[in-house]
């Protein structure tokens, strides 16, 4: 597996306020996608394009354009919905699919509540959707999923990981032969004894949707 912590001063200025107990949530949410945005650029380093020809009004050119099969963006409801927009404002071709998974705050297990992806994902680059990268036990189980169905590589996208999910997830996908990349703005210390990142920015989901 693959990864790229974030290193661009934007990002960690964003990542700051992010973390700040005291940042509304209208705020949270802007700024979510603002660093999707800018995480996007990254993640999208290997996406699969074709050469193609065009012509200018001087004369024709060479260029490329994005191959075929779409790539698919899938965020992992709830929080990972609040970095769609932010994705798809770099990459609108890119066709949609949902999964819903909670993990069980004893047992911190991974379960999938809801799958409105495609039964084939056969040759797909598939860009995930997960702000939190916390023991790994729910990045795991939807890459699998992804793998299963056929899909060709997998991008993760996170805001903040923990080392603990980060070594799951290469323990998992050390594989040289599976494309699995992981791509964070920030790194953190450890996870506390309910799975929480430490220092983190607490739950994503509640932060960016007002539940407290
Ligand atoms: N999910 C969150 O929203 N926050 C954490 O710190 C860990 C998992």
């Amino acid at each position: 597996m693959r990864t790229l912590i974030a290193d661009h001063p934007l990002i960690d200025h964003k990542l700051t306020l992010l973390r700040d107990a005291s940042t509304p949530t209208p705020q949270f949410a802007a700024l979510v996608d603002e660093l999707v945005t800018l995480l996007a650029y990254e993640a999208t380093r290997g996406i699969a394009t074709d050469p193609v020809e065009v012509q200018t009004p001087i004369t024709t050119a060479r260029g490329v354009r994005l191959a075929r099969p779409r790539p698919m963006v899938v965020p992992i409801l709830r929080a990972g919905l609040g970095m769609l927009d932010g994705l798809r404002r770099l990459l609108p071709q890119a066709e949609v699919g949902f999964l819903g998974m909670v993990r069980d705050e004893e047992s911190l297990v991974a379960h999938t509540y809801a799958d409105r992806l495609p039964a084939d994902l056969t040759g797909r680059q598939v860009f995930l959707l997960d702000p939190m990268l916390a023991t790994g036990g729910t990045l795991v189980a939807a890459i699998n999923l992804l793998l299963e169905r056929g899909a060709r590589d997998v991008t993760v996208i996170c805001l903040l990981a923990a080392p603990e999910g980060l070594h799951r997830l290469q323990d998992a996908f050390a594989d040289r032969d599976l494309r699995v990349t992981c791509v964070c703005a920030g790194l953190d210390a450890k996870l506390n004894d309910k799975g929480y990142i430490v220092p983190g920015l607490g739950d994503a989901g509640d932060r960016l949707y007002g539940v407290v």
